[in-house]
C-alpha cells in the first residue's frame, strides 16, 4: 500500500462515473456515515433493480479471510469486479471505463503516481479500490479503550460482556468479533432455490446440503449503524435480534448446536445490549 494508491482508491470509491448511469458510486450503497452499510433492508444498484442481500458495513477487511455473505470471493483484489460489471449494481462494461478514465487527466496522473503506468487498466482500479478499502480500520470503540486500560465499562456493561461471552462470542469472537466461519444461527427453515440460489447461502458456493442456510458471522462492531440486520435485512432493531437468539428453539438439521445453547433473561438482554452498543466507533470514516 501507498499513500498515492490510498488517495486514488478513496477518489475512485466515491466517483459515480464508475457506473453506467454514472449515478451510483461504491459509497452510495456502502457510506461512511453507517459505517461502509446503508440504512435499507435492499439497496438500488443502477437499473432500478432491488438487491436481495443487505448490504455489509466494511472495515477492518485487512483480517477477512473471505468476502460476500456466502465467503464467494477469496481476495479484495478481486471483489471490485463483481459490484463494478454486476448489472443490478453498477453494470459498467471496463473497456469502456478504463477508456473513460485514460481521458481524465486527473486519472491519468493518479495512476502514474500511484502505479507508475501510462494508461489505466480495470486489475489497477480494483488494486486503487482495494488498498483504500485495507484502511477502513476500526478499532476504536469503548469496547477498545476498555481493553487498553483507558476506561471502564459501566456496571451493566460489565454485566453484558458476562452474557456476551456465555452466550454469542464463540461465533462473535473478539476483538474481531467474527470467528470468519459460515454457521447456520437459526433464522431459515426453508430456503428458496432460486435461480441465483441467492438465499440458500453457503450452499450458493459449496453445493453441499449440510451448507443450506450458513451464513458468514457478522461483525458486531458499529452495530449502531448496520440495522437492519442479517444477510436479508429481516431484523429492524436488535431488540428483534435477540428475541430471536432467546426464543430459536426449531432445530433444523444444520442449525449450529451452539445456538441452541443460548439462553439469558430479559435482564440479561439489556445487559447484553448495553456490552454490543460498546462496540461502536464513532469516529470512524
Ligand atoms: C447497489 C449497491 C452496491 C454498490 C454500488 C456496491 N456494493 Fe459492495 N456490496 C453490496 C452488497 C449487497 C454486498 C453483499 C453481496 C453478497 O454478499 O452477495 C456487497 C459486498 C461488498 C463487499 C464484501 C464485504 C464483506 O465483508 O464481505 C465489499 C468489500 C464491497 N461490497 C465493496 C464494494 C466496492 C469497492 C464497490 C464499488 C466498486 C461496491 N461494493 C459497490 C452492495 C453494493
Ligand atoms: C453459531 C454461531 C453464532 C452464535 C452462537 C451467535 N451468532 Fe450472531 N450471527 C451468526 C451468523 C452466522 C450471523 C449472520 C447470519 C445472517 O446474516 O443470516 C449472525 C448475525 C448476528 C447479528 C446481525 C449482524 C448484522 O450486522 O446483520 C447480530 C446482531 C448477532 N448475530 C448477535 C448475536 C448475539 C448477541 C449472540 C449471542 C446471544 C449471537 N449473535 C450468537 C452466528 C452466531
Amino acid at each position: 500500500m501507498t499513500q498515492a494508491g490510498v488517495a486514488l482508491g478513496k477518489d475512485l470509491f466515491f466517483d459515480p462515473r464508475l457506473s453506467a448511469n454514472e449515478q451510483i458510486s461504491c459509497a452510495s450503497c456502502h457510506q461512511p456515515d453507517y459505517a461502509f452499510g446503508d440504512r435499507t433492508k435492499f439497496s438500488v444498484g443502477h437499473s432500478g433493480i432491488t438487491l436481495k442481500r443487505n448490504t455489509p458495513p466494511l472495515f477492518n477487511l485487512t483480517w477477512s479471510e473471505s468476502f460476500f455473505w456466502d465467503g464467494g470471493v477469496k481476495n479484495l483484489e478481486s471483489l471490485s469486479f463483481a459490484a463494478l460489471m454486476n448489472p443490478d449494481e453498477m453494470g459498467v462494461d471496463l473497456t469502456d471505463l478504463c477508456q473513460k478514465l485514460n481521458t481524465d487527466k486527473h486519472y491519468k496522473e493518479a495512476f502514474k503516481t500511484a502505479f507508475g503506468i501510462d494508461s489505466v487498466t480495470s486489475a489497477y482500479i480494483s488494486r486503487a479500490l482495494a488498498q483504500y478499502m485495507r484502511t477502513l480500520v476500526s478499532a476504536n470503540s469503548k469496547y477498545d479503550s476498555v481493553q487498553l486500560g483507558l476506561t471502564q465499562y459501566n456496571n451493566e456493561e460489565q454485566e453484558g460482556e458476562r452474557v456476551f461471552l456465555k452466550n454469542c462470542a464463540s461465533c462473535h469472537t473478539p476483538p474481531l468479533f467474527t470467528d470468519f466461519g459460515f454457521h447456520h444461527n437459526g433464522i431459515d427453515q426453508v430456503y428458496s432455490l432460486d435461480n441465483l440460489s441467492l438465499t440458500t447461502g453457503r450452499f450458493r458456493i459449496t453445493r453441499d446440503s449440510l451448507d443450506l442456510g450458513k451464513y458468514k458471522t457478522s461483525s458486531l462492531r458499529n452495530l449502531k449503524y448496520t440495522a437492519p440486520y442479517m444477510h436479508d435485512g429481516r431484523f429492524a432493531n436488535l431488540d428483534e435480534v435477540l428475541v430471536h437468539y432467546q426464543n430459536q428453539n426449531t432445530l433444523n438439521q444444520n442449525q449450529d448446536s451452539l445456538v441452541s445453547l443460548i439462553k439469558f433473561s430479559d435482564k440479561e438482554k439489556e445487559e447484553l445490549k448495553s456490552f454490543l452498543m460498546t462496540l461502536e466507533n464513532p469516529s470512524f470514516d
